[in-house]
């Protein structure tokens, strides 16, 4: 779970652990987007895409996770992964993900 409190901690680490693959979109010196992914080796996954809501059907959100993807084939990965809330699904299957016959689990350590 992340604890709002310890996200300059989780980012940092995130960040540290993943160099270069997590993206903000900035428009006019404001940040107005930002995708948060990472990769183990095996897969890459996308922890957070958010366009600020202002600047939403412009194709921004499009870039960041297609910049994503770019990075992620160099690294030879064959798979991008992420989980979203249900109303986002339409726009995930419009950027070519498809929904897996699977059950998200978690649980708190
Ligand atoms: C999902 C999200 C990232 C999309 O970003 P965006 O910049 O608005 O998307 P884009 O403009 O790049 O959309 C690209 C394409 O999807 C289409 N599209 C946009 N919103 C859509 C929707 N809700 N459903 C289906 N298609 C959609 C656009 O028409 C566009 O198609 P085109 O290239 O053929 O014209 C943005 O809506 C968002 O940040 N939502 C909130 C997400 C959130 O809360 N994240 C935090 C919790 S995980």
């Amino acid at each position: 779970m992340i604890h709002e409190e310890n996200i300059e901690q989780h980012l940092k680490v995130l960040l540290k652990r993943n160099p270069g693959l997590s993206k903000i979109a900035i428009s006019k010196e404001e940040i107005i987007g930002c995708v948060l992914a990472s990769y183990n080796g095996f897969r890459g996954y996308i922890f957070r895409l958010v366009v600020h809501k202002d600047h939403r059907r412009q194709g921004v959100g499009k870039k960041l996770i297609n910049a994503c993807e770019e990075d992620l084939k160099k690294f030879s990965m064959p798979k991008l992964t992420l989980n979203c809330r249900k109303e986002l699904v339409p726009w995930y299957k419009e950027q070519g993900f498809n929904v897996k016959d699977a059950v998200y689990l978690s649980k708190e350590l």
